[in-house]
């Protein structure tokens, strides 16, 4: 037998790989609860506990569910939540979006009262809130207004801080927006609430569940205008090193699977910046879909995909897989 492979047979990498504890032993990534925040949409009423239909597993709650929610989630080990509100009326600023007793608002509120050390991070933008489903003001030709916008969520950053949120989360990719709200935060008093930038957020497909889960999908348009385009990576760079500048304390990726390669280069370009990955809804779907038609096993695939974000350089990752991933975790 000629052999055209001159490592062999001196290297074996099966050696490595022959019962659990030697495969244990050299795995380079471990995935825990520790690494998951977990998303929560809370609507208006009393013992609401509504099935997203697009997300199997996934409930909208009113305020009432949250005590036990949230000590059900902290139990599992996860530190996080990441809040989502559906307003009980739309109009074309959002205003309940900065309402002291806007939903979002109650929401941290009794989340905190439940479980202080759950650390509850809002989503800040205006789609959920708008009657014509745009992540800004509109001008009359109905274009998102930029600079405008950026006074709208300085405003709700600041009523999430004063009902007590530990990080707030701006997901509506207007220039400026990371600074605005770091201005109006310290304006304010709360120059210690660390702001999570959605700093690179493709214009994508995969948030189609999510927005009929929190009902923000826009009634025209689409948000290819301030959402990236997929095709770009370089630019994701630029995105990142922006709001840097403006005083990011975390930079998030969403969605995650379908740009690794984005995780992975801003993982390498900002070292000492935690890194955040949005597992977003679709990607939560399609596992869920295949599951349920017997054509995945839904364990191994989740597994699989969070270790794969997180082997890409993910620190965090936003998943609504977070309880179940959690609970399988520590069975292991
Ligand atoms: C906007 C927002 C969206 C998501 C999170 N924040 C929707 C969008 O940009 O259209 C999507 C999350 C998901 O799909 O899981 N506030």
């Amino acid at each position: 037998m000629t052999n055209n492979y001159p490592t062999f047979p001196l290297s074996r990498p099966r050696r490595l790989r022959q019962s659990p504890a030697l495969r244990s032993m050299v795995r380079e990534t471990a995935l825990s609860a520790h690494d998951f925040i977990y998303p929560l949409f809370v609507q208006h009423g009393t013992e609401v506990r509504l099935p997203i239909p697009s997300m199997p597993g996934q409930y909208r709650l009113s305020i009432d569910q949250l005590a036990g929610e949230a000590k059900e989630i902290a139990d599992l080990g996860i530190p996080a939540v990441l809040l989502f509100g559906i307003p009980a009326e739309k109009d074309p600023v959002g205003l309940e979006n900065f309402a002291a007793n806007g939903i979002v608002q109650q929401a941290i509120r009794a989340i905190k009262e439940a479980a202080p050390e759950l650390l509850v991070v809002t989503d800040v933008c205006l789609c959920e809130y708008t009657d014509h489903g745009h992540c800004g003001l509109l001008d009359d030709a109905g274009n998102v207004l930029n600079d405008e916008t950026l006074e709208v969520l300085g405003n709700t950053a600041v009523s999430h801080a004063r009902a007590g949120a530990d990080i707030v989360a701006p997901s509506g990719m207007m220039d400026g927006m990371v600074g605005a709200i770091r201005h109006a935060l310290d304006e304010a008093g709360y120059k210690q609430l660390p702001v999570m930038s959605y700093a690179v957020k493709y214009a994508s497909a995969f948030y189609g569940p999510f927005r009929d889960a929190a009902d923000g999908a826009p009634k025209f348009g689409d948000r290819k205008t301030h959402q990236m385009d997929p095709a770009n990576a370089r630019e994701a760079l630029r995105e990142a090193a922006i709001d840097v500048a403006e005083g990011a304390d975390f930079l998030m990726v969403k969605p995650a699977l379908a740009y690794l390669d984005v995780i992975n280069r801003l993982r390498a370009a900002y070292p000492e910046l935690p890194l955040a990955a949005y597992n977003v809804s679709g990607e939560y779907s399609m596992i869920k879909a295949a599951a349920a038609a017997g054509w995945l096993d839904e364990q191994g695939a989740v597994l699989e995909t969070l270790l794969g974000i997180k082997r890409a350089g993910a620190d965090l990752i936003i998943t609504y897989h977070a309880k179940d991933a959690a609970g399988w975790l520590s069975n292991q």
